[in-house]
């Protein structure tokens, strides 16, 4: 894969097209049977022969130019997405994450069904506990250690949960989280608290501070 110009990159995954048709290429919206539309850098050098290319796997038709420069602007790592049916050529290099050396550390809370006490909406009144044991995520950082040890601090504090109405459910009188995001879902992001998160970090020790847990306190724990 190294050393593969982004022309010889697109050009695996083409079969030449001698005659093309009387379509638009849908990257630039210029006709097929005239030249690419696409005048940015990188793409002058692209041979002029093959004007034209067909993936060879879904059969749809571009410019070897707008490939090229499509492949340019992506993260050009030698595989090719249609950009029309989103067949994906060649082997995609996984995304880079925000801590890949890092082992993870998983919590796991477990909070079962009670009686709420005078802290609680309803004092006397049963709560629901619904999802535990929930699983939450942190990279085994030295950053992700000390968000840990904030975390072990609002847990005694009883900051991380609280019983209420469920904006997920909209069940009442049920446990909820309180303000200092948890990633619970490991290696997916079908629900937006997916792990790793790059900002992820920074943004529980901003809400720990906002429920006034600090980085001193972390240490004293
Ligand atoms: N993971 C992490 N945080 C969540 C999740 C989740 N799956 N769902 C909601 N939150 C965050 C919300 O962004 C909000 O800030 O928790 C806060 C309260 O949202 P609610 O929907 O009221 O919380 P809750 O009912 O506790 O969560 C619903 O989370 O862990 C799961 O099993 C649980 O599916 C349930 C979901
Ligand atoms: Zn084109």
């Amino acid at each position: 894969r190294k050393g593969k110009t982004p022309e010889e990159v697109v050009k695996r995954y083409l079969q030449k097209v001698r005659n093309p048709p009387e379509e638009d290429c849908t990257i630039c919206m210029e006709p097929l049977g005239s030249p690419s539309g696409y005048k940015g850098p990188g793409v002058n050098s692209v041979s002029r022969g093959e004007s034209v290319g067909r993936l060879v796997t879904c059969g749809h038709q571009y410019h070897l130019q707008c490939l090229v420069a499509m492949y340019n602007n992506g993260n050009k790592d030698g595989s090719l997405q249609c950009p029309t049916c989103k067949t994906i050529y060649g082997v995609r290099e996984p995304l880079a994450t925000s801590h890949p050396d890092y082992r993870t550390i998983r919590i796991i809370y477990n909070i079962p069904p009670g009686i709420q006490g005078p802290e609680h909406p309803n004092p006397g009144k049963p709560f629901t506990a619904r999802g535990f044991p929930r699983h939450c995520y942190l990279p085994d950082s030295e950053k992700g250690r000390k968000v840990l040890r904030l975390l072990l601090v609002a847990w005694d504090r009883r900051l991380i949960f609280s019983v209420g109405t469920s904006s997920t459910t909209g069940e009442s009188d049920t446990v909820i989280w309180n303000e200092v995001h948890h990633k619970t879902e490991f290696g997916s992001n079908l629900t937006g608290h997916g792990y790793p998160d790059p900002g992820h970090l920074d943004n529980v020790l901003e809400e720990l501070r906002a429920q006034g847990i600090t980085e001193e306190e972390g240490l004293q724990r």
